[in-house]
């Protein structure tokens, strides 16, 4: 086993989600999440399925979503101290970290809802002023799919806009125990409370080997611009020894079932066709290149893949991209910190000891 990375290491039992990596299966709370999409679940039915048994409204999808309103109105409060102490040399994940640093373990709103309802309304309102624009108040009787949208753009999302957002949070809604979740258990695992433990999350997801991919595989497919150039571009990355962002995954041995969960929302909106035929193309010759560069490693498309050609589709800008993760995302990190916090002992690894040993130190 390599140390470096944990590679199957078992760090909690938990109830939540089950990753299948050989079977390219996700499991949340006993439901196949290709099951949920399809059947419209939305952002408060997955929290309600998560936080069940956690939180007093769990498994309640319309006290979360009156909860979560509640939530966003009380980080409206809060928004004209955010964008103070953030200047725009932030990016929107830095401002969100700012955000949840301005949350006081002395609110006396349950934590797991203010943090959830916080992210949209501050992730909102700063790309608001990234554009010049002020924020709006929160609609505490939408959604969070919807009322985000309709934040971020200053009129309400048509239908098939708010369905696609709501898919797409529940399918990143929670996924084992990846490093941000891990992150978040490690810090509840201390006690130091939910929003300190959320902000670990953050902070883990924001990388671009975990949330931070989907902007960069965006920015590879305008690189390579056209068919012709498929092949060769990706050869060079690889020959430069850079990761081809989207692909590849710590547990998938196969397809991450998310891929193809968002490649049937983004197929759903109207005006997205085009990309994806483009999209499809890189994947091809992409999967062909890994297969053979690295014949025994099996690595396959991830979710970041899809959801670059999803949340471009929403018109969301592509710096936005780790933000909007993090808002489904922290339905998940709130959910494990809550079971951490119940049973869970401090999580305190050893560490194998390669320094030298002490003794006299011969000059050379
Ligand atoms: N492109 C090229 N080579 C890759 C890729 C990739 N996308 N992914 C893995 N490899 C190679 C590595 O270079 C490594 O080769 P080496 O052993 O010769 O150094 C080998 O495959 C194994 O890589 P590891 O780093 O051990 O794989 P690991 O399981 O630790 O990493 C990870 C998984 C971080 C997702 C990796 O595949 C990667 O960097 N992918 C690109 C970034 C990305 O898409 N991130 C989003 C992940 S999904 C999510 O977190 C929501």
């Amino acid at each position: 086993m390599r140390t470096s990375g944990l590679d199957g290491v078992v760090a909690a039992e938990t109830v939540l989600s089950h990753v299948d990596g050989e079977a390219g299966r996700l499991i949340l709370r006993g439901h196949e999440l290709r099951e949920l999409v399809r059947g419209g679940a939305t952002f408060e039915q997955a929290a309600a399925l998560l936080w069940q048994d956690f939180a007093v409204e769990g498994g309640d999808a319309a006290r979360i979503l009156a909860g979560l309103g509640a939530a966003r109105l009380r980080a409206h409060e809060l928004v004209a101290t955010l964008l103070d102490a953030c200047g725009p040399e932030l990016g929107p994940v830095e401002g969100l970290r700012v955000g949840l640093g301005l949350l006081a373990d002395a609110e006396a709103m349950p934590h797991h809802l203010l943090v959830c309802g916080a992210l949209p309304v501050f992730a909102a309102a700063l790309l608001r002023r990234a554009e010049g624009l002020a924020p709006l108040r929160p609609d505490p009787a939408l959604g969070t799919a919807a009322d985000f949208l309709r934040l971020l753009r200053g009129a309400p999302a048509p239908a098939s806009e708010v369905r696609a957002l709501d898919a797409y949070l529940v399918t990143i809604a929670d996924h084992g125990m990846n490093a941000s979740t891990f992150a978040a258990r490690v810090v509840a695992s201390t006690r130091a409370g939910l929003i300190s433990a959320a902000l670990a999350g953050l902070c883990a997801l924001k990388g671009p080997l975990h949330g931070g991919a989907p902007g960069p595989v965006l920015d590879m497919l305008d690189a390579i611009g056209d068919a012709a150039r498929i092949a060769p571009w990706l050869a060079a990355e690889i020959a430069a020894g850079r990761r081809l962002m989207g692909f590849g995954h710590r547990i998938y041995r196969v397809r991450d079932p998310r891929a193809d969960v968002l490649k049937e929302v983004v197929a759903s909106l109207r005006g997205a066709s085009n990309r994806i035929a483009f999209a499809e193309e890189v994947e091809r010759a992409a999967l062909a290149l890994l297969a053979e560069r690295q014949p025994g490693r099996r690595l396959d498309t991830n979710v970041e893949f899809y959801t670059a050609l999803l949340l471009e589709a929403l018109a969301i800008p592509r710096a936005a991209f780790t933000a909007i993760f993090a808002i489904g995302r922290a339905a998940g990190w709130c959910a494990h910190i809550l079971e951490q916090e119940r049973g869970g002992r401090i999580i305190r690894p050893l560490s194998a000891y390669v320094g030298p040993e002490p003794g006299p130190r011969h000059a050379a």
